[in-house]
């Protein structure tokens, strides 16, 4: 790929060793499993005990997790419009490099508008997989495991997803997930055979 931007004297490098190389390597393809959906819908939950399962089965993955995310790479960010348009495109950035390196990436944040999205699609290309963790805000807000909902609900918390701020369903996404009521280790099984099925997808292109 030859890539360069004379105003800013960079030119990009292409390097002999490929995420081909990488990805035969490890025997795998990379993907990214794109988590979005309401704080407390059980994303983080359930990208964790899908990386189990994936890592049972010799697959090689990273996991990247909004509220981790948010103490090192992204502590310079908060939750307004601009500031979490900035998070998901870093993140979006560096499920790519993973990707480059290899491996099946894991992103687990609200990610609430769906242009961010279609952005992270953009940046990730064929690898990227749309998951959307449908909890409802009623169950969400039943559940409130950081007591977030009852802070947004008396205004201490202000642009909190789904009660002072938006949350874009996913128009078409790859899977829906609502996990009420479901052991999260189905929801997870679920997800993982839809994983395999683009891992072999990419094998086959
Ligand atoms: S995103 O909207 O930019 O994608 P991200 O997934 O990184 O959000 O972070 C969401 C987590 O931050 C929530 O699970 C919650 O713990 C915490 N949080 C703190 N303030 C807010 C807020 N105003 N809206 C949503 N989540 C918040």
């Amino acid at each position: 790929m030859e890539k360069q931007e004379t105003n800013r004297q960079i030119t990009w490098h292409s390097m002999d060793i490929t995420r081909q190389r990488r990805e035969e390597m490890l025997h795998q393809k990379a993907v990214t499993a794109w988590l979005t959906g309401l704080s407390g819908s059980g994303k983080s939950t359930l990208a964790n005990a899908l990386e189990q399962q994936l890592a049972a089965k010799g697959r090689h993955t990273m996991l990247l997790d909004g509220d981790n995310v948010r103490f090192g790479l992204n502590k310079d960010l908060g939750f307004s419009p601009k500031d979490r348009v900035e998070n998901i495109r870093r993140i979006a950035e560096v499920a790519k490099l993973f990707n480059d390196a290899g491996l099946i990436v894991l992103t687990s944040f609200i990610s609430p508008y769906r242009r961010d999205r279609e952005a992270a699609r953009g940046i990730i290309g064929d690898a990227f997989l749309e998951v959307y963790v449908s909890t409802p805000l009623a169950e969400c807000e039943r559940r409130d495991v950081k007591g977030l909902y009852q802070k947004a609900r008396k205004g201490e918390i202000a642009e909190f997803t789904g009660i002072t701020s938006a949350y874009e369903e996913p128009v078409h996404p790859d899977i829906t997930i609502d996990t009420s009521g479901r052991r999260i280790e189905d929801c997870a099984a679920e997800l993982l055979e839809l994983i395999e099925k683009k891992v072999k997808e990419r094998s086959a292109g």
